[in-house]
């Protein structure tokens, strides 16, 4: 991928994750089309990108190349699908997690462009088997899922349908490494990727010690950001097991009996979230230090520290 301030992208949905797409684009040079149906969300949407990068430059937080007032300028908004698409070789789309509108967006998508356009849905959890299945131009779409915030949080999870050409799996892998993401790349489609699997299989036994009263709800989370998350931003599980023994068989040879008898004795249970009293327990808990009110206070907090770690982390390669 060449020459990016010549290329332009189309972002479709100009929402939370359209603009971080925006923006991330943007910071690596790219120009960068935002398209929304929503009256006065594109006017939104570009005085939040660029209030975002001037506050991120304020802060030492902004990425890629240039100011934030360049930045800003790469970005602009279209109520005109087809002006959107002009000239853009490829294509975010952040419209809501609905299928029926992913359907529709992608069967618009197909009749503008090209066939050299690569279409990329930021869906969390919808196939691009799902959505795009028959399309003209479906060899070139896949799920390309960002981690909120996706401008703070690199990771994106590249989800290629059967039909998907492997040649557009690489191109979306490069072009993520280029905006400075950090693509994994499934090698099929699979319920919930992959993220969310792990995810789940946390909140699964954080669910089962809360329940059975082992922890309280304080402690469960404490046991990640001062425990396992400490680790976890820096060296992955498997690289855990690497380092903690002589090599990972070595890890196996000393824990594995001990690890086994953990998961065979504990782990029956999948809990079940549709569990309200549980639910509403854990709520008050957490209500006391965080009542729903403080929330999106907290949300700019967490993001304020997502910034400072991801900050840490690039000085960090770069030295
Ligand atoms: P959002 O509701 O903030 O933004 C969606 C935008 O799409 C709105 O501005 C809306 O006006 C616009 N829109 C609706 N119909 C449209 C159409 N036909 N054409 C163009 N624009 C249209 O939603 P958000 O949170 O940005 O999510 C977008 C996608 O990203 C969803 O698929 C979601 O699952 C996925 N995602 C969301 C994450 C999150 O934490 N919010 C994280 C990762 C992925």
């Amino acid at each position: 991928i060449n020459a990016p301030i010549q290329r332009k992208v189309a972002i479709i949905g100009s929402g939370l994750i359209g603009q971080n797409w925006a923006m991330l684009f943007a910071s690596a040079g790219y120009q960068t089309s935002m398209y929304d149906v929503e009256p006065g969300q594109l006017q939104r949407a570009l005085e939040g990108t660029r209030n975002q990068l001037t506050k991120y430059e304020q802060k030492g937080f902004l990425k890629g190349t240039g100011t934030a007032e360049e930045q800003a300028e790469r970005i602009s908004g279209t109520g005109s699908l087809q002006e959107c698409l002009n000239g853009a070789f490829y294509v975010q789309e952040c419209v809501p997690e609905n299928l029926e509108l992913k359907q529709k967006v992608f069967r618009e998508l197909d009749a503008l462009v090209g066939n050299d356009v690569i279409l990329a849905s930021s869906s969390s959890c919808l196939c691009a088997s799902m959505i795009a299945d028959g399309l003209a131009h479906m060899q070139n779409v896949l799920v390309a899922h960002p981690i909120n915030p996706p401008y703070f949080v690199p990771l994106v999870e590249i989800v290629p349908a059967p039909f998907t050409s492997p040649d557009v799996v690489v191109k979306v892998r490069d072009l993520m490494k280029a905006i400075g993401q950090a693509p994994i790349t499934l090698q099929r489609e699979c319920l919930g990727f992959a993220l969310n699997r792990i995810q789940y299989a946390c909140i699964n036994e954080c669910w089962n010690m809360y329940k059975t009263g082992l922890l309280s709800a304080a402690d469960i989370d404490s046991l990640c950001t001062n425990g396992l998350g400490m680790r976890y931003a820096f060296i992955g599980p498997l690289e855990t097991m690497h380092l903690n023994a002589n090599g990972i068989k070595d890890y196996c040879e000393r824990y594995a009996q001990g690890a086994v008898r953990v998961q065979e004795e504990t782990f029956h249970q999948i809990p079940v979230l549709y569990d309200t009293p549980t639910a509403e327990k854990i709520q008050d808990d957490w209500a006391i230090s965080l009542p729903l009110q403080k929330l999106p206070e907290r949300r700019a907090w967490r993001d304020n520290m997502l910034a400072k770690l991801s900050k840490l982390k690039s000085d960090e390669k770069s030295a």
